[in-house]
């Protein structure tokens, strides 16, 4: 049977690294591209170099030619401009808005039949530049976003109780921004709410450190985080290549759900082998509304000003 193909586009912190895990959990064969002339070649070449030392995919191409994507199942885009200390989200819009276009420009070209995952913020509107651009049917295309934000909520809660993060279930709404939603009613530690274990400040204390994740890291490094954003990635590219019929709080075009239509926004979601299965919708209440508002209307501008510029 043919392995599957999965193209990661740009080359910089978050794809390497996301072309690096899909090679160790043996998705399927990897294209790895970039503008800049060898940065693609040479860390595709030193991943492929690590193939014989612990099992993972050899067959790993790094290239600037579109060529090489043909026929690609799955596209992860991480090409743009991340933040620096001082930036929001929000000032990647322009730049990232075209180089987003000129990617997908491509992508309708050489991959007419791939599942797009966008990485590059600011997310939601990002994924609205990727869907508008290729006109793909918006099953095919999400963002992710939600899988980190979720990742790092529950990274914080099993720190924080001393239990194993494997067993803390969580979900989390609105854009990626400092207005997304956790959503702690709907967290859980093998089934038993958070609420039994945690008091509501200590709650509120982690939302908002979650909600800060990005920053807390930018303000670290000196730029943004790329270990857990690439395994966010990769573990969407996984859920639709083998069919797992997850849930993934992920940004998703919704028709109708959670009275939204038209719109990328986070949402969860069952991603399986047709790409966003179907919108989980959540019985939200008063405040849990009123905060997916606020989040969406956000959404809402960035998009506005996206569409200004394709
Ligand atoms: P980076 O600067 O390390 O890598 C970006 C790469 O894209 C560079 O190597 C650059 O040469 C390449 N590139 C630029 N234009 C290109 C084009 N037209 N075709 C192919 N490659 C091109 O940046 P990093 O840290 O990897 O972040 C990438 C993006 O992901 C940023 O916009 C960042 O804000 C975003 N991000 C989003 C997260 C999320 O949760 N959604 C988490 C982390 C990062
Ligand atoms: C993050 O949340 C930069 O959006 C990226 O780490």
């Amino acid at each position: 049977m043919a392995k599957d193909k999965i193209t990661v586009v740009g080359a910089g912190n978050v794809g390497a690294t996301a072309a690096h895990i899909a090679a160790t959990r043996r998705l399927g064969q990897i294209v790895l591209l970039d503008i800049v002339e060898g940065l693609a070649q040479g860390k595709a070449l030193d991943m492929a170099e690590a193939s014989g030392l612990y099992g993972s995919e050899q067959c790993i191409l790094g290239t600037t030619d579109w060529a090489a994507a043909d026929g690609s199942d799955v596209v992860i885009v991480t090409s743009g401009v991340p933040r620096k200390p001082g930036m929001s989200r929000d000032d990647l819009l322009a730049t990232n808005t075209r180089i987003v276009k000129s990617v997908s420009e491509q992508i309708v070209t050489h991959c007419p039949n791939a599942f797009v995952i966008v990485v590059c913020n600011p997310l939601d509107a990002m994924v609205h530049a990727v869907a508008r651009t290729t006109g793909f049917p918006s099953q095919r295309i999400v963002g992710m976003a939600g899988a980190l934000d979720s990742a790092r909520f529950r990274y914080f809660l099993a720190c924080e109780l001393d239990v194993c993060v494997d067993d803390i279930q969580c979900v989390l709404m609105g854009g990626h921004g400092d207005d997304m939603v956790p959503l702690p009613r709907f967290t859980s530690i093998s089934g038993v709410p958070i609420s039994q274990f945690l008091s509501d400040a200590k709650i509120a204390e982690l939302v908002g450190r979650t909600r800060n994740g990005g920053i807390e890291v930018v303000n670290l490094l000196g730029y943004s985080a790329y270990y857990a954003p690439a395994a966010g990635a990769v573990k969407m590219a996984e859920a639709v290549l083998r069919d797992t019929r997850g849930i993934y709080s992920c940004s998703a075009y919704c028709r109708d759900e959670y009275r939204v239509s038209g719109y990328f926004v986070g949402v969860p979601a069952v991603l399986g082998r047709h790409g966003v299965e179907r919108i989980v919708e959540l019985d939200l209440d008063d405040s849990e509304k009123r905060q997916f508002a606020e989040s969406l209307s956000h959404v809402k501008e960035l998009v506005a000003a996206v569409d200004r510029i394709l």
